[in-house]
């Protein structure tokens, strides 16, 4: 089953580019319809025209509340075609309106061993708390910040002398393949999600036959 794919970023789009190179060299069976920015200076929208994809600029400043500017994004990626929505980079939070529209469907890509580090710079804040080891978590979205049931996990060290730079291009690295992995497990119709058991508990992400965390590469020094 291919994936029509709606993007939404607010930046760079590293990992948007490493989805177009993922389908471009026929890892990936999907087709991004749309790419989605809520900021017009996202280098991400460049590198999505010169994949030939359509983008959209949807500023969340051009609408009164969260669910006004939900139902545009969902306007817009029905409009194009898209079923299954990635959020590479996305760094606004999503309402009902948004998530009951693709129920199941929307996968984040966040830069921490999710539930450790939620929210903004993750990396930063791995750092601030002395943390030995971080890395990435891809994981479907519900209605809390980065609280949705996971798919995958890496691992990433953190090294001494670290800099906020040289730890979020390590774990940036890492995040390419992971996300990319986990499309594929969508794609590939591999992807089992079951709804919580009792209100307040938590949805499960089962993917039959794939190892869905990768340990740190490096050993004890
Ligand atoms: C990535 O590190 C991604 O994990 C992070 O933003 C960066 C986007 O980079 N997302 C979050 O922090 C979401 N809470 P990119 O634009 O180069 O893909």
């Amino acid at each position: 089953m291919s994936l029509d794919l709606g993007v939404l970023i607010s930046g760079r789009g590293s990992n948007l580019g490493a989805i177009l190179d993922a389908i471009g060299d026929g890892r990936l069976d999907a087709r991004v319809r749309l790419v989605v920015s809520n900021r017009a200076d996202a280098g991400g929208l460049d590198r999505a025209a010169r994949a030939g994809v359509p983008t959209r600029v949807l500023s969340h400043r051009d609408h009164a509340d969260r669910p006004s500017y939900d139902a545009a994004l969902v306007a817009a990626l029905r409009e194009a075609g898209a079923h299954f929505v990635a959020l590479a980079g996305f760094m606004r939070l999503l309402g009902p309106t948004f998530l009951d529209a693709f129920p199941h469907r929307v996968l984040n890509i966040h830069p921490s061993l999710l539930p450790a580090f939620p929210g903004v710079d993750a990396q930063a804040q791995a750092l601030a708390y002395g943390s030995r080891v971080t890395g990435c978590t891809v994981h479907l979205v519900d209605a809390g910040t980065d609280t949705g049931p996971i798919v995958a996990q890496a691992a990433v060290p953190i090294l001494p002398g670290d800099d906020h730079d040289a730890l979020a291009a390590r774990v940036l690295a890492r995040e390419h393949d992971l996300l990319v992995r986990a499309l594929e497990w969508f794609a590939e119709g591999r992807v089992e999600v079951t709804p919580a058991a009792d209100p307040g508990g938590r949805a499960r992400v089962v993917v039959r036959g794939a190892h869905t965390w990768f340990g740190l590469a490096g050993g004890v020094d």
